[in-house]
Order: C-alpha cells, then structure tokens, then sequence
C-alpha cells in the first residue's frame, strides 16, 4: 500500500472577541462561519486546528471595567466565564483552543516578539500627538475624522462610532511600518487571493497605495496590557498585543513543533477590522521574518434596521433570542445560508422564521420524517434492498449522479470561502429529492405486489440520498444531521457521522441494505410564532 500522505494543516482563526460587553449576534455570526468551515475540514480529513478566544487587554476594556467598580481582570475573567465560553456552547462551536490576552503563554510570545523587533531595528521612541478613537482602540486615518454635529459640534468624532475622538500627546515606540509598503503591494499583486473577497482587496490595496506610515505600538498612560520588554514604563499598543494571539496560541516562541505543523493561518475577520489583518499584521510578520497567513477573509455586517448592529446603537441581538425558540441548528443555517458570506446581510425575525419553515422544517425535515416512515411502513425499519446495478433506472441514476455534483460543488466552495453557496448546492439535493419521492409516488408502488422492487430501490435511492446529506450538512447543521445520522441505521453499520469522508459524501451505495433503522423524532418542529417581534 502506498504511503498515507501527511494531512494537509488548516489553521483557522476567528478574531478575538472584546470583553467590554457580551456577545450579540454579529460576534456569533463570526463564530459561525468560523466553525463551519472548520468541521468541514476537519470532515474532510485535513489536519485541522480552529482558534478562538477574547482580547482583554486597552483602554476600552480598562474603562469599563472601573466604570463597574473592578479590576480590569476581574471583570475580564467575569465576562469571559459568563458571557463569551456561554457563547460558544449556545451555538455549538467546535473551537480546538480558546486563547486570552492574559494568558502567560500569549504575553510571554509577545514579549519575544516585540524583543526580536527592537533587537533586529524595527523599532524607534518617537514623539506623537493624534487623534484616537477608544471605540476602535485605533489612531484613526484622516478619511475616518469627521466633525461632530449636535451634542458634538465642534469636536472631531471617529466615522465609526460618531463619537468624539481623545487628542493624545505621548511619547511613544513606533514599529516601522512604512518600509514594508512595497513589500506588502507585492505580496497582494502575486496572490490575489491574500485578501478575499475581492472588494476587501481592492479597498486594501488603495489603503496601501496612499502611503502606509509607522504604527505607535505602546501606551504610557495606563499600565493594562503587556509590559514593553525593554522599557517596563510603556505597555503594548492593544492590537499589536490581539493581532499575535494567532501565533502565541500555537507555540510561537515556545513549542516550534506545534507552531511549523500549524502555521500559516486563514484569518476571518470582519470587514470592519481587515486593515489590521491585512496591512498591520503581515508587515509584523515581515519584520519578525516569519511567513505571512495563506488568507485574511473579511465577511460582511449583519444589519439590523438598515444599519450594523450594535449594541451601543441598541440594536443588538442576543444570540440566545434566537436559539431559545429556534435552536443551534437553525440559528447556524439562517446566518449561513441567508447571507452571502463576504457582504452585508440584514437580519429580520420574518425572514428567519419564512426560512425556518419553508427549508428546515418542510424541505428537509419532512423528506427525512417521510422517507424514514415509508421504510418503516413497507420494509419493518429495514434499508430496503435495490436493484442490481446494470438495472438502474434513470431517475435513480440521475439522483445518484446530482449527489456525486453536489458533494463536488460544495467543497470547491467551502475552498473558495463562499459557504452559502456550498449550502444552496447541497439544498439541490434537498430539493431534487423531494421532487423524485412525489413523482416516484412510493405509496403507489407499495399497492402494486409486482413493483415492490421498484419500491425498494425508490426507497433505497432516497435513503442513500439522505445519507449523503447527514454527511454534508453535518458541518452546518451538526445536531439534526446527528439525529438523522442515528435514525438511519448508518451509526451502527458506517460508524461515527463526524468520521465520514466528506469529499466522498457523493459516493453511492454506502449505506447497507438491511440495516434496522430507528425512528426519527421531528428534526425541526413547526414553531408558532405571533407574527409581531418573533
Ligand atoms: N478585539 C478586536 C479583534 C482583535 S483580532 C486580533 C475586535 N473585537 S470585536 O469584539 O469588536 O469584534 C469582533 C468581530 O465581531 C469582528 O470581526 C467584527 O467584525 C464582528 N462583528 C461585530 N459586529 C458585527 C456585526 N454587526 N455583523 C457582523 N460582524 C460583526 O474587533
């Protein structure tokens, strides 16, 4: 037998998350994405390690804290036990590791980062006087400056948040960002898909063409963050502290093992936040001679009302208003599948319960509530028996080879980061199988002795069919597809769903005839709602 060959790394990131406040839908969405892709990765065999975490440190995080009375790390601990690990139980994330800013493994990496910088000459003290934003825990560009109206006529507020911005005068370090300019240009000129999709690049490229500048790295006015190794009088600057978690999480420093098997990256980040993934962060890693991530993927906005949702504009949603009534499964296939992943999507409680019912609860939950059923009526639980293979009639081949398409589709999609077009290709089969059991019409068959062949391999070809979209939609929708996977019989026979093969979800006749099935409770039961707020 030939040698296996090494599985292929996927390290996947999400940001890490603020602990000013708790979570709200646009967070989970990330988390979402994140985790989808990372179980069909993970499915399809590759070695996969899926990274996520909160970001403790700054100002921001520093103000709210003693608005509340408590030390900054109190309050991070507090927000990270109730809140954010809340979060990811809540939406049933598969995270390998969650990382804090104020880990010892991760301000120790820093620390040796921001060593090797200062030693190898990428660092300088300079004087400095600018605008900042806390909001941001950024000194803002010019073209996000804007002159306050209302309350704030007459101050500078930040673009983002309309909130006024704080003249700061501090002496500071500056990494010296400017001289990776060329670099960076040639890096997004030779792969073009560094940064998807291709509006997030393009918007990067512009930035980089005005002039890229150098980048305070260091703070004196406040002393939360991590101590600057050679001048204990100055902490790191916020995101240069977040942006490393993405290295110390795996060994930078510590492990070089664990960090070669990982490294590099593919980064998700919100659209709001690319230019610290795509400007800042591979020119700190230039500087610190390691390579740069395989990708910096920007999503879009939820909008809420028109607008991002937030929570400081009081449009924020708490994710577990909506898995309450719909659960994990449907909270995970709304945003998935509604959203074209990679732009602005708007959230509204009408179109979350239209989907609900009209995909999960009657196009997929039914066609596996009415398949199972029919095996249970005409075979006693029983995986019936099909024809032999030179026999197969067209519409079964024709399902059979829609699977085999689809399973592609979807793979070359979730490559390409595009998951709502991986789902909407395995929703054919959704769809095409529901279309094969009415016209095949098997409770027709079942009257008719002399077809009872046909009927088996009716019923043979939609349960391989069901077969194949526990498989796939297993990442998406992990408890349903489980649910399913159990009913029908495959546990037993194929063994563990998260063990299967993804990229050969399309390959037929897997499942045995002859298996016992097992009764299949409702996968998405009708939810009534009042037609108002949900
Ligand atoms: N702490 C930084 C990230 C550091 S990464 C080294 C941060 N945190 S955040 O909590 O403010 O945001 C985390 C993520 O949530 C970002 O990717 C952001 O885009 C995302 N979202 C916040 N609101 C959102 C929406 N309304 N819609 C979609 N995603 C949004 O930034």
């Amino acid at each position: 037998m030939e040698p296996m060959a090494n599985p292929r790394s996927f390290f996947l990131t999400t940001p890490i998350f603020y602990v000013n406040d708790a979570p709200h839908i646009g967070h989970a969405y990330t988390e979402v994405a994140a985790d989808v892709l990372a179980r069909w990765h993970r499915q399809g065999g590759d070695d996969t390690w899926f990274l996520t975490g909160t970001d403790e440190h700054g100002q921001k995080i520093l103000r709210t804290a003693t608005a509340n009375g408590v030390e900054p790390k109190e309050w991070a601990d507090r927000l990270v036990e109730s809140a954010w690990k809340p979060l990811l139980d809540t939406i049933n994330i598969s995270n390998d590791d969650f990382i804090r800013t104020t880990d010892a493994r991760h301000e120790e990496g820093v620390a040796k980062f921001l060593q090797k910088l200062y030693d190898d000459g990428h660092v300088y003290a300079g004087e400095f006087e600018a605008l900042y934003c806390v909001g941001c825990e950024e000194f803002k560009p010019k073209s996000e400056i804007l002159d306050g109206t209302g309350e704030f006529e007459g101050e500078k507020v930040c673009a983002i948040h309309s909130k006024p911005l704080e003249l700061l005068q501090e002496k500071n370090y500056f990494f010296k960002m400017s001289a990776f300019q060329d670099r960076l240009l040639a890096l997004y000129e030779e792969r073009p898909d560094f940064v998807q999709p291709a509006s997030a690049r393009n918007e990067v490229v512009a930035f980089v063409q005005q002039g890229l500048e150098d980048l305070s790295i260091s703070r004196t006015s406040f002393d939360w963050g991590v101590p600057i190794p050679w001048d204990s009088s100055h902490v790191t600057y916020v995101w240069f502290d977040a942006l490393l978690n993405y290295v110390t999480a795996i060994g930078y420093g510590r492990d070089d093992a664990e960090f070669d098997r990982r490294w590099p990256a593919s980064h998700l980040v919100g659209k709001d936040i690319l230019r610290f993934h795509a400007v800042i962060w591979p020119a700190m890693l230039m500087a610190a001679g390691i390579e740069v991530p395989d990708h910096v993927f920007a999503h879009g906005w939820l909008l809420v009302g028109g607008e991002k949702m937030s929570k400081s504009k009081l449009t924020g949603i708490a994710p577990n208003e909506i898995t309450d009534t719909f659960g994990a499964d449907a909270f995970r296939y709304y945003f998935m599948r509604a959203v074209s992943f990679g732009h602005d999507g708007s959230f509204s409680w009408e179109d979350l319960a239209a989907r609900y019912h009209a995909e999960l609860a009657n196009g997929f939950g039914n066609l596996a509530s009415r398949v199972l059923a029919m095996n249970a009526k005409y075979f006693e639980g029983r995986v019936p028996a099909p024809l032999e293979e030179q026999a197969e009639h067209a519409d079964d081949a024709e399902i059979r080879e829609l699977a085999a398409s689809v399973a592609a589709r979807a793979d070359e999609r979730i490559e390409a980061f595009a998951i709502h077009e991986a789902i909407a290709a395995v929703w054919e089969l959704v769809d095409a199988l529901n279309g094969y059991i009415t016209e095949q019409e098997p409770w027709v068959l079942a009257k008719d002795p002399g077809q009872r062949d046909r009927l088996a391999s009716v019923l043979y070809t939609a349960s391989e069919g069901l077969r194949a979209l526990a498989e796939l939609l297993s990442p998406v929708i992990p408890e349903a597809a489980q649910k399913l996977w159990a009913a029908l019989g495959a546990e037993e026979t194929l063994g563990e769903l998260a063990a299967q093969p993804i990229r050969e979800a399309g390959r037929w006749r897997r499942l045995p005839a002859g298996v016992q099935q097992h009764p299949l409770a409702g996968l998405f039961p009708r939810i009534e709602t009042d037609g108002s707020a949900k």
